[in-house]
C-alpha cells in the first residue's frame, strides 16, 4: 500500500475534548483535519466506534450534525457528556449547587457495605460515600456532562482529584511511591463538591464555539448490528478496536464500576475482540456501512500500521482491511501518521509506531 505522509497539524486547546481520559483516543487535531478535508458543508458525520467522542465533538465544532456509537458504558457517558454540555459555566455550576443539596442530605446514611473491596481501596470512606451519592443523583437525572466531569477527577494523586495516589489513565494505586507514612495528606478525605465545581470551571477555560441547534446523538449498541434508521450518513470516520491491542474495559474498570458495570471482564470480551473476531466484525460493518451510504461517500478508518498474519498469510492490518472492504469500498487514499512517543501502544513486545489512515470510497 502506498502511503502519503500527514504533515504537522496544528493543535488547538480544547478543554471540553479533555473532559476525561480514554485509552486509544484519536488525536483531536487529526479528527479535525480529516473532517475539514473530507466532509462537505452540511454533511452528517458518523463514528460507529466513537470511544470518548473525539470525532463527534470535532465534527460538531466544525458545524456538522454528528451521530456516534460505542458499546462501552464509560465511552457512551463521556461522548454524551461532550455532546451535551451546558452552554456556560454558570449554568453548569447552578445545577451542581442544586444536586449538592441532595448529596448533603443523603451522604451520612449512604450504605457502602456492598461496595467491593477493590473499589474501597481507592478512597477515604467519606469521599467514597460522597462519590456514590453524586453518581446516583447525576445518573438519575441523566446529567451526562456533570457525570463525565466527575469521571474526569475520579482517580489521580493530584489535589484536584478524589482517589488515593493512583494513575489517571488506568486505575493503579501508587501506594509504594506515595506511602501513607510519607504523604499522609494524600490519604485524607477529599470533598467532592469543591473538586467537581473546580473541574466544571476548568472545562469552560478553553471551551469551543458550538452551535447548540445542530443535531447530535450517541448510542450504546454493537456497531455490527446497530440500526440507524433513515439517517443520511455521508461520512464515516472511525478508529475500530483492532485486535486486543488496547483493553477498553480493564483500563476503565473503576469508572465503569461507578457507572453500574460490575463485570468489566464480560464487557472486555465484547469491546476488545480477538483478531479473527475483529475481522469478522469488520466484514459485517463494511456491509452495514455500504447499505447506509451512497455511491461516492467516504468511510475513513484510523488503525495501527502493524504486521498481522491472517488466513495463513503475513500481511499488514491496513492491507487486510482494504481487502475485506473491497467488495463494498475502493481504497481512495492512504496516509500514515507517526504516533507520539507517549501514546504508543504495546502490542506483544513491539510498539505500534504509526497509524494508517485509510480513506475508502463507497462503490
Ligand atoms: C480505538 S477506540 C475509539 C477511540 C475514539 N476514536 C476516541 O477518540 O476516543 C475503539 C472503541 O470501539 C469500542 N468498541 C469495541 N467493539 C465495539 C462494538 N462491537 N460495537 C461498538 N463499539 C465497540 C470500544 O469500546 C472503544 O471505545
Amino acid at each position: 500500500m502506498e502511503y502519503e505522509k500527514i504533515e504537522d497539524i496544528q493543535k488547538k486547546k480544547d478543554s471540553l475534548d479533555a473532559l476525561s481520559p480514554y485509552i486509544g483516543k484519536m488525536r483531536p487535531e487529526l479528527a479535525s483535519w480529516l473532517i475539514k478535508e473530507y466532509a462537505q458543508e452540511g454533511e452528517m458525520v458518523y463514528d460507529p466506534f466513537a470511544g470518548s467522542g473525539t470525532v463527534l465533538l470535532k465534527g460538531w465544532e466544525l458545524g456538522h450534525e454528528v451521530i456516534g456509537n460505542d458499546l462501552n458504558d464509560y465511552a457512551y457517558v463521556l461522548a454524551k457528556g461532550k455532546l451535551f454540555p451546558y452552554d456556560s459555566d454558570s449554568a453548569a455550576v447552578g445545577k451542581l449547587d442544586k444536586y449538592n443539596k441532595y448529596v448533603i442530605a443523603n451522604v451520612k446514611n449512604f450504605d457502602i457495605s456492598g461496595i467491593p473491596q477493590w473499589v474501597k481501596d481507592f478512597y477515604h470512606v467519606d469521599t467514597l460515600k460522597e462519590i456514590c451519592c453524586w453518581v446516583k443523583i447525576l445518573k438519575y437525572h441523566k446529567e451526562w456532562f456533570l457525570l463525565s466531569c466527575l469521571m474526569g477527577i475520579l482517580h489521580h494523586q493530584r489535589p484536584g482529584f478524589l482517589s488515593y495516589p493512583s494513575s489517571h489513565g488506568a486505575p493503579y494505586l501508587r501506594k509504594e511511591k506515595y506511602s501513607r507514612e510519607e504523604y499522609p495528606e494524600m490519604y485524607e478525605y477529599r470533598n467532592v463538591y469543591i473538586r467537581l465545581k473546580a473541574k466544571v470551571i476548568r472545562t469552560y477555560k478553553h471551551f469551543p464555539d458550538l452551535n447548540f441547534d445542530l443535531s447530535r446523538d450517541i448510542k450504546k449498541k454493537d456497531a455490527t448490528s446497530i440500526r440507524l434508521g433513515n439517517n443520511n450518513i455521508s461520512l464515516i470516520i472511525t478508529s475500530p478496536p483492532y485486535m486486543k491491542s488496547l483493553t477498553y474495559a480493564r483500563d476503565n474498570r473503576l469508572r465503569l464500576w461507578f457507572l453500574g458495570v460490575d463485570d468489566w471482564k464480560g464487557l472486555e470480551k465484547a469491546v476488545s475482540p480477538e483478531k479473527n473476531v475483529f475481522f469478522e466484525e469488520m466484514k459485517k460493518c463494511f456491509r452495514k456501512w455500504y447499505n447506509l451510504q451512497k455511491k461516492g461517500n467516504k468511510c475513513i478508518l484510523v488503525v495501527g500500521n502493524m504486521k498481522v498474519s491472517y488466513m495463513g498469510e503475513k500481511s499488514t492490518l491496513p492491507d487486510i482491511l482494504a481487502n475485506l472492504a473491497s467488495r463494498y469500498y475502493s481504497l481512495n487514499r492512504a496516509y500514515t501518521d507517526d504516533i507520539p512517543e507517549k501514546r504508543k501502544v504495546v502490542k506483544g513486545t513491539s510498539l505500534i509506531k504509526q497509524e494508517a489512515i485509510l480513506v475508502f470510497e463507497r462503490r
